[in-house]
Formats: C-alpha cells, sequence, structure tokens
C-alpha cells in the first residue's frame, strides 16, 4: 500500500456495480490504491476482476463487512475513501430471507461506519438506491428530499443503512455522502435481475417470468454511468449531501423484455406472465438534477444502445452466466419460479 497517493477502500467489490468500479478506479486513476473487501457470497464473483488480479495498486481481500475486527484492521492500515457496496441486493430474495439483509446491510453499514470514524477516513460514500423512497404513481419524480417509505425487506434495510449514514455525520461529523441510484444493467451483473435473466433465458430457449402484468416501471442507468458519478460524488460531493443518480430512462418491463427478444431474433411466444411480487412497488423514477447541477455529471448511454452494449457482452461471455447458471443457482431459480 506504501508509495500510493491515495487508498480506497471498496467493500462488495467483486459484485455486479463494485466490480465495474473497481476496474474504473483501476483504469482512470493509476496512483489510487484500490482495496477490495468481499464476502464472496453467491452474488460476488472474483471472474468479474480477472484482469486487474495481479494489479500493482490492487488487494482482495475475502471478509465480512460485519466483522469489526477485520474491518479495524484494514482502515486502522490507512484508508482515505471508504466506498461502500456490500450488500444484499436482491428484492426476491429479501422477501424470503429477511434476516441476512439486516445484518449486512444495516449492521455491516455501521461496522464500516464505526471504522470510518475511528481511524479518520477522509470520505466515507454509503451506495444507497432510489427503492428507499418507495413507490410512485404515474406521475413525479424521487428528490432528495422526498420522504423514506421503503416497502420491501430490502429497500428497509437500506433506508436503514441510510440514516445510519446521516446520524454518524450529524453526531460525530463524519465526511458522508449517501448516493441513491436508479435501476443499473451492464456487464456483470448477476443473472437474478430482469435483464441478465431475461437475456440468458432468451439465448437458452427458455420461458422469460414477467411479474404481474409487466406494467412495472424502472429508470434504467448504464453501470459504467453510475460509476462516474459516484466519482464525481468522491471528488467533489459536500459533506453530508445525498445524491440522486438516474439515467432518465423509464421503461416498462414488458417493452425491455420485447426489446431483448427483438434484438435476439427470439419469438414473444417466450415471455411467460407469472405470478406477482408481493408489495411490489409500481413505478421508480429519478429526478437527478442536483448531482447534474452541483456536480456537473450526466449520463452518457443512451438505453437503446446500453442495452444493446450489455445483449453483446452477454453473448460475448457465455462462459460466464452459463457458469452461474448451472451451480447452486439453478436450486434457487426452481424455488422462486417453479410455482409461480
Ligand atoms: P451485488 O449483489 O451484485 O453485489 C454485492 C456484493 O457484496 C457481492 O460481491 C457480495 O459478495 C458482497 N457482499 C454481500 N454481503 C457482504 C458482506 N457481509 N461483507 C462483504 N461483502 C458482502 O449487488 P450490486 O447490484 O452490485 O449492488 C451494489 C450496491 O449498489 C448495493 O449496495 C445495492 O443496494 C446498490 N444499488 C444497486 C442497484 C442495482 O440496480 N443493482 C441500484 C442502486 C443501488
Ligand atoms: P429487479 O431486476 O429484481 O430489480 P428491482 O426489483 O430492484 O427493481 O426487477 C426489475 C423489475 O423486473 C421489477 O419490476 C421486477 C421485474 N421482474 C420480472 O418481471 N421478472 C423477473 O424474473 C425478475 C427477476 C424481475
Amino acid at each position: 500500500m506504501k508509495g500510493q497517493d491515495i487508498t480506497v477502500l471498496v467493500t462488495g467489490g467483486a459484485g455486479f456495480i463494485g466490480s465495474n468500479f473497481v476496474l474504473y478506479l483501476l483504469k482512470n486513476y493509476p496512483q489510487f490504491h484500490v482495496i477490495n473487501l468481499d464476502k464472496l457470497t453467491y452474488a460476488g464473483n472474483l471472474d468479474n476482476l480477472k484482469s486487474i488480479e495481479n494489479h500493482p495498486n490492487y488487494t482482495f481481500i475475502k471478509g465480512d463487512i460485519c466483522d469489526e475486527k477485520l474491518v479495524g484492521e484494514i482502515v486502522a492500515g490507512g484508508v482515505d475513501y471508504l466506498i461502500n457496496f456490500a450488500a444484499e441486493s436482491h428484492v426476491d430474495r429479501s422477501i424470503t430471507d429477511p434476516g441476512i439483509f439486516v445484518r449486512t446491510n444495516v449492521l455491516g453499514t455501521q461496522v464500516l461506519l464505526e471504522a470510518a470514524k475511528k481511524y479518520g477516513v477522509k470520505k466515507y460514500i454509503q451506495i444507497s438506491t432510489d427503492e428507499v423512497y418507495g413507490s410512485l404513481d404515474k406521475e413525479g419524480y424521487f428528490t432528495e428530499t422526498s420522504p423514506l417509505a421503503p416497502n420491501s425487506p430490502y429497500s428497509a434495510s437500506k433506508a436503514s443503512a441510510d440514516l445510519f449514514v446521516r446520524a454518524y455525520y450529524k453526531t460525530f461529523g463524519l465526511n458522508v455522502n449517501i448516493t441513491r441510484c436508479s435501476n443499473n444493467y451492464g456487464p456483470y451483473q448477476f443473472p437474478e435481475k430482469l435483464i441478465p435473466l431475461m437475456i440468458s433465458n432468451a439465448l437458452e430457449g427458455k420461458e422469460l417470468p414477467v411479474y404481474g402484468d409487466g406494467l412495472y416501471v424502472r429508470d434504467w442507468l448504464y453501470v459504467e454511468d453510475h460509476c462516474r458519478a459516484i466519482d464525481a460524488v468522491m471528488q467533489r460531493g459536500k459533506p453530508g449531501e445525498i445524491y440522486n443518480i438516474g439515467g432518465g430512462n423509464e421503461k416498462t418491463n414488458l417493452e425491455i423484455v420485447r426489446l431483448i427478444l427483438q434484438e435476439l431474433n427470439k419469438p414473444e411466444s417466450l415471455i411467460r406472465f407469472v405470478k406477482d411480487r408481493p408489495g411490489h412497488d409500481r413505478r421508480y423514477a429519478i429526478d437527478s438534477s442536483k448531482i447534474q447541477r452541483e456536480l456537473n455529471w450526466r449520463p452518457y448511454y443512451d438505453f437503446t444502445d446500453g442495452l444493446k452494449l450489455t445483449i453483446r457482452w452477454y453473448l460475448e461471455h457465455v462462459d460466464w452466466w452459463y457458469k452461474i447458471k448451472s451451480g447452486e443457482y439453478q436450486e434457487y431459480y426452481q424455488k422462486m419460479y417453479q410455482d409461480r
């Protein structure tokens, strides 16, 4: 770690967004030393980081963010920025097993905050989600001052974590930021989430399970745009501030599924409407004017281009997702979808 100007501790860096962010940092900031602390749950995958595993400015540590001793040792070694991506992140899993969401997402966050306070981390960034604001009807957007109204155990755990981050700023003066981003898509997303699940199922000739009427709306952002937004917050975010991040790409799930089928030349008869998710949020839409105005960030990728790039990535990396889908994930898929 010595000899480097700035040390960034990324937690959850073997997951979807975290690994994209680690790759982004090492590409754009050769002077940074990046430490990746990840427990390697089912969602953590070191294959995502193969290209940089021997990079001289990169250290991987397998461990749990709830492990006070380990986190304390790492942060005591000198960390300038701590960026917390580590989380249980899938709404459907939070419905079947909420406990682990409280442990990792809430308790884990508090352990990180405590270490950041104790050892004088310069900035702590909490990667949160727009889901903490709950659900919108047809009109309106979430702003940073919208009330917290989480509806799933996942979003409730993320909202709780955000409140601890706020408290460490107000009570202890820890320099924090919270980012609340809309749905991400792009390379390395685990195939339990909508877009990679639908692409990979279509490629395998399997049914595409659409929940309820398929008219639920999400605001999609290409993952690289998210990484650039977090970078802007790292560099220029004002202490204690929350920043919403969104792509301004509202789409229904059905529109997305149809676009994927079209792009892959597959028939719409693969679509299967299945039982809805309980407590399913109807619409998310983000007002990201604050980060655009104050930190000069804006998304580069238009949704059609981003989706094409993503489909191409999954076509060129069949081994990556096939390994996941043919392993223990099969059991999950059976459990979640067989009686739906
Ligand atoms: P992911 O599930 O792909 O990755 C999570 C990572 O955290 C995995 O590598 C996993 O091994 C690790 N992890 C889990 N528990 C851990 C623990 N106790 N200790 C250490 N590591 C642990 O998630 P993602 O989609 O990359 O999301 C990353 C963050 O961004 C999450 O905090 C999520 O709430 C937030 N977010 C995600 C989206 C999205 O669309 N995916 C949108 C907005 C915000
Ligand atoms: P998901 O990718 O799980 O993200 P989130 O629930 O955090 O927004 O789901 C995105 C949308 O797609 C959501 O409205 C649920 C829907 N969905 C389906 O219709 N079928 C599926 O198999 C999955 C995984 C999601």
